[in-house]
């Protein structure tokens, strides 16, 4: 039903309109698959074709608005649910997340087709040195599947076809499978690829007991567990794995006892309350609190120099403020310095989420004193593991996005030269900032209620807390 102003015009357009309406449709349908938000249905706010109502509505609205048309992030398509799409006879293969994470991970040729709206495809996509990945919107695929469209979808062995809930790719693989092309659809789409979440041991790790490196390769994100003595603690936990960590202690007959965040966040919600909520100590950086966060009182604070005991392994506070002004590393058994969004393997982090181009410049100086005085000066064996990883990312031998301090002054000049020079590099290339990052941040300061469903849907794509896409060391 169709309602402007309580009346229902649903059925207005239908009789009298029909000669044009195929015309119309088709129209605006290539103007969504240019745009990718014209298609927004106003009354339900899901992509769909467009009725003649709903383009009458359309018009009444906009007039009323100045023609304003949202920029894309705001409205976003918020897909239609899964089991809502149209659906052929045909019985197509499902292909798991993690599955097509492991051929990849394995070098395999993988053939993507991704149906979501371009806007969505550009801002963030499974790619890899293997992957060869093709974007075509799923309202491509409603009606006419001409030659000329078919021919824009390439073949693969299968043809991996996914979207943003596994709705729509089961309905397009199912129309190519059709065409006797070899396919599968990813299940759960991208939000499927978003829940893949690996741990890797960090096997140069030396310190007492054992500690995992967990790895989400939809948005780069990274934390640790380190496990010793029946007792575990969790560093840069995400909420969405809450149970995960709980989980995985249990498993290598642990206790989890401490969640530790470096910074809050501005990519991701944190874990730390929600594992406090489970009887786990949750600990944030003494110099966060002043930013405002809420729940203070709840949790314990880590101011620098503190030490903290999982078994016979020490977990030392070391201040390293830049990337935030609360920025706070962690030194894990003396072998391994989780850094947070400081340092990566690949980069240094960027100091303008917290004060913004303005505050920049003395943020960066802060970094690069935090980098010379506090975490170069430990030994240079000693390994640093981030709180992200990007494309340009080489991991260990291990598989574990990490590299000793002299590896890396080895290899990243950002680390050798001198202030003005490192400020100069910062601040020169700096990517757009994450997704949503004001909520999270407002979210991981406890001033905004986020509940589950939209922190998962606030994370989704890329990270972007480095200060540079491009890898800034030159293996
Ligand atoms: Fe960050």
């Amino acid at each position: 039903m169709a309602l402007v102003g309580g009346l229902d015009v649903t059925h207005v357009g239908t009789p009298s309109f029909s000669p044009y309406r195929e015309g119309i449709q088709r129209s605006v349908r290539k103007l969504d698959a240019r745009n990718g938000v014209w298609a927004v249905s106003p009354r339900t706010g899901n992509p769909k074709r467009w009725s003649v109502s709903d383009i009458i509505l359309f018009c009444i609205v906009s007039s009323m608005q100045n023609c304003f048309i949202p920029p894309p992030t705001t409205v976003g398509c918020t897909p239609m649910e899964a089991d809502a799409f149209p659906t052929t006879d045909e019985s197509v293969e499902e292909i798991a997340p993690a599955e097509l994470k492991r051929r990849i991970d394995d070098g395999e040729d993988v053939t993507i087709l991704d149906t979501r709206a371009t806007g969505e495809f550009e801002e963030w996509h499974i790619d890899g040195d293997t992957v060869d990945v093709v974007n075509v919107p799923y309202f491509e695929f409603i009606d006419d599947v001409d030659e000329d469209l078919l021919s824009e979808v390439p073949r693969g062995d299968p043809l991996v076809v996914l979207c943003a809930k596994g709705g729509a790719s089961e309905y397009v693989a199912g129309v190519l499978q059709q065409d006797g092309r070899d396919v599968a659809h990813l299940e759960s789409g991208m939000n499927g690829w978003a829940s893949v979440y690996e741990a890797v041991e960090v096997e140069r790790y030396d310190g007492p007991g054992t500690v995992i490196q967990y790895q989400r390769p939809s948005s780069g994100c990274l934390g640790y567990m380190v496990v010793d003595g029946g007792e575990a603690a969790v560093v840069d936990p995400l909420q969405a794995f809450t149970d995960r960590y709980l989980d995985d202690a249990a498993e290598m007959g642990a206790e989890l006892t401490y969640a530790f965040d470096t910074h809050i966040h501005a990519d991701h919600i944190s874990g730390v309350r929600a594992l406090d909520e489970e009887g786990v100590t949750g600990v944030i950086p003494e110099a966060s609190v002043e930013r405002g966060v809420t729940y203070a009182d709840d949790v314990e604070t880590a101011a620098d120099g503190d030490v903290f005991e999982v078994g016979d392994a020490e977990v030392e506070t070391v201040f390293t403020p830049g990337h935030t002004s609360g920025m706070t590393s962690y030194l894990v058994g003396d072998s391994l310095l989780t850094t947070g969004d400081g340092l990566f393997i690949e980069s240094v982090a960027r100091p303008d989420l917290e004060e913004g181009d303005a505050g920049a410049p003395d943020a960066a100086r802060q970094l690069y004193e935090s980098l010379q005085e506090r975490v170069l000066r430990l030994d240079d064996d000693v390994l640093v593991g981030g709180a992200h990883f990007s494309d340009a990312a080489v991991p260990a031998e291990d598989g574990t996005y990490t590299a000793s301090i002299g590896e890396l002054v080895a290899t990243m000049d950002a680390l050798s030269v001198d202030e003005d020079e490192f400020v100069d590099l910062v601040l020169a290339d700096m990517p757009p900032r994450p997704a949503n990052y004001e909520d999270i941040i407002a979210t991981n300061l406890g001033q905004r209620d986020t509940d589950e469903e939209e922190a998962f849907t606030l994370e989704l794509g890329p990270n972007n807390c480095a200060a540079s896409q491009e890898s800034m060391a030159n293996d």
